[in-house]
């Protein structure tokens, strides 16, 4: 027997049974529930479901308990074959976005830089569409994988991605839908940090100020998270710390 599985299904079980005691739940509403699920699973949108209501709850129990900076889900568009990129990312040819220059520093918790964790970045295009994902865009677009200097350091140039609606036709986006809530996400930026001996670290970096970013639709925002934007020159520059987790086992 697992048991640590047996014991989070049933507290998941006693959980649910709290909401649709509370709730006057009826039979009629459990089976249109029901109904509900099976279209999803249909519509092979139950991954969308899943992540968008829960996935930011099993992060905040993570950081909650490691030593970490905040971390965000991560959402269905990472690759994990990507080029290596030196200074910049690959943008789709007459892409107009503002300039953005990305630069962070991957430390230990006690402040030590981390030197040689490989970073994943990536992010949507201008249309909020995500490369090698969406159509007609490949999948070196828009994403890269790059190394820390000695200093624990990175920097990359792209442009500014912009907020977009996650799939919205479908059974999910319907319910979000009927529950007063647009399928919007602000804009922003995907990282992914691995380094041996740490805890793989995925996170993003919202824009202070940015559209939805105090109403996103997948609710994995928080303050840590939104990062205020400067101006160099004619870039807008991201700056972003990130602390990793020191592996336990
Ligand atoms: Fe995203």
């Amino acid at each position: 027997m697992n048991e640590r599985l047996t014991k989070i299904v049933r507290d998941l079980i006693a959980a649910a049974g709290k909401v649709l005691a509370e709730n006057n739940v009826t039979r009629e509403e459990y089976r249109q529930g029901v109904h509900y699920l099976a279209k999803v699973q249909a519509d092979k949108e139950l991954p969308l479901l899943i992540d968008v209501f829960l996935e930011h709850l099993v992060i905040k129990a993570e950081d909650h308990r490691g030593h970490n900076s905040a971390q965000a889900i991560e959402g269905p568009y990472f690759i994990e074959e990507v080029p290596w990129v030196e200074s910049a990312l690959k943008t789709a040819p007459g892409d107009e976005g503002e300039p953005l220059i990305v630069r962070g520093t991957v430390k230990e918790p006690d402040g030590a830089t981390v030197k040689d964790a490989t970073v994943f970045v990536w992010h949507s295009t201008p249309d909020g569409a995500y490369g090698g994902i969406h159509e007609g865009i490949p999948s070196e677009f828009y994403r890269g994988r790059l190394k820390t200097g000695a200093d624990g350091k990175f920097e990359i140039a792209t442009t500014l991605p912009v907020p977009y609606t996650i799939p919205d036709k479908g059974p999910v986006g319907a319910l979000i839908t009927m529950m007063g809530h647009h399928t919007w996400r602000p804009a922003h930026v995907h990282f992914k940090v691995r380094k041996d001996g740490f805890r793989e670290f995925t996170t993003q970096a919202y824009f202070e100020g940015g559209k939805y970013v105090d109403d996103d639709v997948a609710g994995g925002i928080v303050d840590a998270l939104i990062f205020p934007i400067q101006q160099e020159g004619k870039n807008k520059v991201l700056n972003v710390d990130f602390v990793l987790d020191p592996k336990t086992s």
